[in-house]
């Protein structure tokens, strides 16, 4: 293996404003890898065009996403930070795995079962073989180890699957990822439907908390969060509203579940919500004041992409020739 390091990959969809799910599930995990592991964290612009975007308001997510990332403490010169559509690997690898990925696994993706559901005017190729492109994003680095919420599990053992069925057919070509899913904030729900996932794309503005919310938004967001009719702080049958604001608590906090049962033992709801809220927003001030600071310095945001794509584009190059031969194309004229 010509890699010194151990590959951490992940991406972030720029097609809303990121919610606390984002981040508890997956980006404030980011920053532990940064020091041992070769880490690729990107803005995925090409998956977030399945479902139809707004051009101008993709083009502006796009740059806050970037934004966010560093805000939550990724420094660039220790992780390769970069926009999807800027290196041509993953469309290429992309289109390859296709051919190694069958109509019926990607028919299973619950995934896409919801988003054919919802965009039931819209349902184009590029959303069914959705989970192949991930493939591709993961195995083009190499990957060992893929930081992600758990709706991305499904998604993560195909990539899996496809990297071993290659690796048959074709001898050792792609390290075959493990995901790491968070114990504690593996699945935030939506605050007005418990038993749903908090999605950035959610039309309920009341069901998301987003990491750019204002803090009387925050506090406001907690405190009409669904809950139950009793009135105890406890985890159990039927209380998954509860369960889920202290999951997102204990996230903040640090604090266990059991600790959170006995801290709130007799006070109510009114008081734990108000204090997830403050938590919460606690948590989200800084990394909102250091996001306005950089979506002010739009070029230096623009050296940031510009870089990270060279070195993401560089680090392709190997797969991607390996790829190429073992599948039987011919040797790529210089031109
Ligand atoms: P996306 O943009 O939907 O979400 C980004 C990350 O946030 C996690 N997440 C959550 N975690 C906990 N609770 C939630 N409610 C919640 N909502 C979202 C997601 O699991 C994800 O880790 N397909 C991916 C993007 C992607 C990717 C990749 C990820 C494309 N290529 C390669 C890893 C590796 C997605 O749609 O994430």
């Amino acid at each position: 293996m010509y890699k010194d390091k151990k590959v951490v990959f992940s991406g972030v969809q720029p097609s809303g404003t990121l919610t606390i799910g984002n981040y508890l599930g997956a980006i404030s995990n980011f920053k532990k890898f940064s020091d041992d592991y070769r880490c690729y964290y990107c803005v995925v612009d090409m998956h977030a065009i399945t479902v139809r975007q707004n051009p101008a308001e993709l083009r502006r997510r796009t740059y806050e996403t970037l934004a966010l990332y560093m805000a939550c403490g990724l420094d660039p010169a220790k992780n390769v930070l970069f926009v999807q559509s800027h290196v041509s690997g993953h469309a290429e690898l992309g289109w390859i795995l296709d051919c190694y990925t069958m109509f019926g696994e990607l028919g299973r993706m619950t995934q896409f079962k919801d988003k054919s559901a919802k965009n039931a005017d819209n349902i184009n190729a590029g959303l069914f073989t959705y989970p192949t492109l991930m493939a591709a994003d993961i195995l083009l680095y190499q990957t060992d180890l893929v930081p992600v919420g758990a709706d991305q599990k499904q998604h993560l053992e195909l990539a899996r699957d496809i990297a071993m069925r290659f690796n048959g057919i074709y001898g050792d070509t792609f390290v075959v990822p493990e995901g790491y899913i968070p114990q504690n904030a593996a699945k935030i729900m939506s605050l007005a439907e418990p038993t749903k996932k908090m999605s950035k794309s959610d039309e309920n503005e009341n069901a998301v908390v987003r990491i750019l919310d204002p803090r009387d938004v925050i506090l406001r967001k907690f405190k009409r969060a669904v809950t139950d009719s009793g009135s105890e702080v406890r985890r159990g049958e039927g209380k998954d509203g509860v369960e889920n604001l202290m999951s997102i608590y204990s996230a903040f906090t640090g604090k266990t579940m059991d600790e959170i049962e006995r801290e709130f033992d007799g006070r109510g709801y009114g008081d734990f919500k108000a204090a997830v809220g403050e938590a919460c927003a606690d948590k989200l001030t800084p990394i909102q004041d250091e996001f306005n600071r950089l979506m002010a310095d739009k070029a230096y945001l623009e050296k940031v992409m510009a870089e990270g794509a060279r070195e993401a584009a560089h680090d392709t190059l190997r797969t991607m020739s390996k790829v190429r031969r073992k599948v039987g194309f011919t040797e790529m004229p210089r031109y």
